[in-house]
């Protein structure tokens, strides 16, 4: 097997753009850019950047690609990349973070193994914000999807990343981007691993060990323990299956938090779904080898929440098991009682998410949580609703799914905030139990976070439906294909910011 990813040491340098000393120079570039901050840079490329222009060969267009030799006696690096960034006044980060993995991907595709990337100033991305980003990017370029073959080599590594920028740099910035790209690469690697790799206790004991390295009390309570919780339901999907079930408890318990608050982060850690007794069709089952990203962010967040030292007391919690048939599995039509108490019709297996996540988020509020972020690859019907480059959020009050889609806008996770009236209630009547798991068709994604509502109390409560975005179909310039890691840096950017939440109630 592969080792999948590498995390390169990254430094901020204010040297001259001259000076840098790496294979490769990466030089990310607007539409009508003059380069009058970096005038140096046509003239080592002996004009090409300027000529390729002329000719309409590059254009600066977002990710758009020219590769020049540099030249000039005091230049280091021999070679250039320049990437577009589109217009200079619509820069985000995100398209600087993306920018930097397309260095880092194609200074892999050439084997070149240092990359040393120029920062150039936008208006809407403040200098700190660009080193993070720029850090973030190259790191996430680092990885591979696992590999099983027993022969095959993969792109090598970029060992050593340089970021030049004008200004001061700052160590925390580079700090902050390096750990929460490297705790992306740990979810995906983790998503990635086929279903009888990652089983539940594989998850768990996996999930333990990085915890604990990066300074997180950690719990592991096995299916003895969880029967003692009255944690009924979640048992219940886990009955089909040989494999027995875990919850991961994980705390972030810093001495010196600002404030009372408790993030609860609750992850969907279902290790393979079947669908259980309704079972899914078998084109595409495969896939659902991912089905435990949301526990994936969760673990990876909370890790980057640890070794960030966020200023704000955090618990994660992530249910896993498998959803298979077997002779003890639940069945269409069952009646389960819930750990709050509450009764639930099954009316179809396959809906198994919303049962073990209701149970957790239950246990988040006894073990004392103030805000609460649940994350799955809960519905196909999200998938249907955004696409697969955006993620549902569903919760109360606005101010906190608003918050939430905040940060996931800093960490470079698009999502969306979906509606939750009351009228979707009645998508989940039952005629036997308090409601029915599933809510059909029409607004799946929708009746699927009523459900998971009735498990939040009466805490500010956010649910992101990763579905569509814990996978890439495709290879971009600027994502490898396969697990994304979705959630991670969201969910720990918003840690990072407790103070601009903490009041919210
Ligand atoms: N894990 C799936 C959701 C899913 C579907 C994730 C496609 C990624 C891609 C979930 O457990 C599921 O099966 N949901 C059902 C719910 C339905 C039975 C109400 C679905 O979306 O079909
Ligand atoms: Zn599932
Ligand atoms: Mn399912």
């Amino acid at each position: 097997m592969h080792t999948v990813y590498k995390t390169p040491a990254v430094t901020a340098i204010t040297r001259p753009t001259r000076d840098l000393d790496a294979d490769l120079l990466v030089i990310p570039v607007f539409e009508d850019d003059d380069l009058n901050d970096e005038r140096d840079l046509d003239r080592a490329s002996g004009g090409e950047y300027t000529a390729a222009r002329e000719r309409g060969a590059f254009a600066g267009k977002l990710y758009e690609q020219l590769f020049t030799p540099m030249s000039g006696d005091r230049w280091k690096t021999r070679r250039a990349l320049w990437v577009g960034l589109g217009p200079r006044r619509e820069v985000t980060a995100e398209h600087l973070r993306r920018a930097a993995t397309v260095g880092g991907l194609v200074a892999r595709q050439r084997r070149f193994s240092s990359v040393a990337i120029v920062a150039r100033s936008s208006p809407a991305v403040p200098d700190s914000r660009a080193v993070q980003a720029l850090t973030e990017g190259a790191v996430l370029a680092n990885y591979e999807g696992t590999s099983y073959k027993t022969s095959d080599e993969a792109m090598p590594w970029v060992d050593r990343v340089e970021i030049r920028i004008a200004g001061e740099a700052d160590r925390a910035d580079v700090e902050r981007g390096r750990v929460l790209a490297e705790c992306t690469n740990v979810a995906r690697a983790l998503s990635n691993e086929p279903g009888n790799v990652l089983t539940p206790r594989e998850f768990a004991e996996r999930a333990a060990k990085l915890a604990r390295n990066a300074d997180l009390k950690v719990e592991v309570l096995d299916e003895k323990k969880i029967a003692g919780l009255k944690m009924g339901r979640r048992m219940v999907v886990a009955r089909g299956s040989s494999e027995p079930p875990r919850l991961v408890v994980l705390r972030h318990e810093p001495k010196k938090a600002a404030h009372k608050a408790v993030l609860g982060l609750v992850g969907k850690g279902i290790t393979f779904d079947t669908g259980g007794i309704s079972i899914k069709p078998s084109e595409n089952m495969d896939k659902m080898k991912d089905d435990m990203s949301g526990g994936a962010a969760v673990l990876c967040a909370m890790m980057a929440v640890a070794k960030l030292r966020a200023p704000v007391r955090c618990i994660g919690i992530i249910p896993t098991t498998e959803n298979m048939p077997g002779g003890r599995a639940m069945k269409p039509g069952d009646i389960l009682t819930s750990a709050e108490g509450k009764t639930v019709e099954v009316l179809n297996t396959d809906a198994e998410g919303r049962l073990i996540l209701g149970d957790a988020m239950w246990y988040a509020r006894k073990l004392g949580v103030t805000h609460l972020v649940d994350i799955a690859t809960l519905t196909g019907a999200c998938v249907v609703a955004l696409g697969k480059t955006t993620s549902g959020l569903f919760g109360r009050p606005a101010t906190w799914v608003e918050q939430v889609r905040r940060a996931s806008e800093r960490a470079g996770d698009r999502s969306w905030p979906m509606p939750l009236f009351d009228d979707y209630k009645e998508l989940l009547k039952s005629e036997i139990a308090d409601f029915t798991n599933t809510g059909g068709r029409a607004g799946g994604a929708i009746s699927a976070a009523v459900f998971l509502k009735e498990f939040a109390g009466d805490l500010p409560w956010v649910h992101m439906d990763i579905a569509g975005t814990a996978w890439a179909e495709e290879a971009k310039p600027y994502q490898p294909k396969g697990a994304t890691g979705v959630g991670v840096r969201t969910l720990a950017e918003l840690a990072l910011d407790a103070d601009s939440w903490v009041n919210v109630r």
